[in-house]
């Protein structure tokens, strides 16, 4: 199975409250032991925004997200929010059943592990402690 994803310039899914040019881009591509892992590198004006890892196995009809981070000048603006979305989209583009992740914050200086769940299951996302999914 080939992870493919659209790039995500358009304005007509940038955050709302969003001018600045930004683009997501492919940074890395894996495929192992029947695992594909690609890395996408959220990009604003040139400048490094941000970061989203997902993966998928061959047999499996669920998309991962292994790690989603935004940098800090960039947060709360809604970029977390449209990578999201965009995993969704990649994961239906695939014919995927659902988008999961493990829900423990890695940078607990502007979002708690409780605030980020909260935030997900805001989202729709909904789960244990240890794992979040949402269907799509
Ligand atoms: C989680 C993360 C990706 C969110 O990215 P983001 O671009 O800030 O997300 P959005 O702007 O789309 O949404 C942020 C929402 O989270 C909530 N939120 C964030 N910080 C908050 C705070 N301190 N208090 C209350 N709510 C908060 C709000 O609902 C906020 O939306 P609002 O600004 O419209 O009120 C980002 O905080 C991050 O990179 N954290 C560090 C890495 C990490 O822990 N990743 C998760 C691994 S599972």
């Amino acid at each position: 199975m080939a992870l493919e994803h659209r790039h995500m310039s358009e304005r007509s899914i940038a955050p709302p409250n969003i001018e600045k040019r930004f683009e997501l881009e492919e940074s890395y591509r894996i495929g192992k032991e029947g695992v594909e892992t690609v890395g996408l590198r959220l990009v604003v004006d040139n400048d490094k925004a941000g970061e989203m890892v997902v993966k998928v196995r061959a047999d499996k009809s669920t998309l991962f997200i292994d790690e989603i981070q935004i940098e800090r000048k960039y947060r709360r603006k809604g970029f977390g929010t449209q990578l999201l979305r965009h995993a969704e989209d990649i994961a239906k583009g695939c014919r995927l059943t659902r988008v999961e992740l493990r829900p423990f914050a890695t940078d607990e200086s502007s979002m708690s592990t409780p605030l980020l769940r909260q935030w997900y299951s805001k989202i729709g996302y909904t789960g244990t402690r240890n794992s979040m999914y949402k269907p799509c």
